[in-house]
């Protein structure tokens, strides 16, 4: 079946300021290219050509000059705009009417940036039934971090629960922000309320699927990182400098 794609760029990126006074974050230099760029190229190279941008207002305008309709870079992109940074499951929200009814996409956080190819991990999601979901994780020093998964222990290829930035992790893995879903997430979407700082989280998302046993995983083998600091922005720019898309 052939998967959209959900490419989430927006938030006020507080944490790269005074970069972000300027300009969005994903449109913030990594190597050779805007860093949302590498997202766009990881979704084609999988064979995505129906891509939703997501994005603020405020930049929309320099996403469109760089990336005009997307053909040119191998996709077909649609933009939309969220009006104010609620969390990234409000974002998803507005991929409702883009992702129809029976369709499965993969959504990625512009500011994670990967190596890995993402075919195999699409394939593996297809397999799974209608309504259930898939993440993909990879190992980290700094799990705290991140949101981090309880594995089932019966079940090896099921999640339990994830737990969101925990002061004690219970395994040495970050839920990378790259996940897998169909249009019945926007139904838990609208089970969910405002986090302890006022978003919408992806994680209570997940954890409903992860209740009911519908939420399984792989684990990302070669690089991967959450550009969203300065220290590891300039990691990417770094691992980046000389990749041409
Ligand atoms: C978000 C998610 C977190 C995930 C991370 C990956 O965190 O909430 O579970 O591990 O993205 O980049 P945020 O960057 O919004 O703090």
């Amino acid at each position: 079946m052939k998967m959209k794609g959900v490419l989430l760029a927006g938030g006020n990126g507080t944490r790269l300021a005074p970069l972000t006074k300027l300009m969005n974050k994903h449109l913030l230099p990594v190597g050779r290219y805007p860093m949302i760029a590498y997202g766009i190229d990881r979704l084609r190279l999988a064979g995505i050509t129906e891509v939703l941008l997501i994005t603020g207002a405020r930049s929309l305008g320099l996403y469109a000059e760089y990336f005009e309709n997307g053909l040119k870079h191998g996709v077909r992109l649609t933009y939309r705009v969220q009006e104010q940074a609620g969390g990234i499951a409000e974002a998803l929200e507005l991929a409702k009417g883009f992702i129809l009814p029976g369709e499965k996409f993969v959504m990625l956080l512009g500011d994670n940036l990967f190596l890995d190819d993402l075919q195999p991990y699409l394939r593996n999601f297809n397999k799974q039934p209608a309504g259930s979901a898939r993440v993909l994780l990879s190992p980290v020093k700094d799990p705290h971090r991140y949101g981090v998964p309880v594995f089932n222990a019966e079940q090896s290829s099921k999640i339990d629960r994830i737990e969101e930035k925990p002061q004690q992790p219970q395994s040495q893995y970050a839920v990378t922000g790259i996940y897998m879903y169909d249009d019945a997430v926007f139904q838990w979407i609208e089970r969910i309320h405002p986090s302890a700082r006022g978003e919408l989280e992806i994680t209570d998302v997940n954890n409903l699927y992860a209740g009911e046993g519908r939420l399984e995983y792989d684990v990302l083998t070669q690089w991967w990182c959450d550009a969203g600091t300065f220290e590891s922005l300039a990691e990417a720019s770094l691992k980046m400098k000389n990749v041409t898309l």
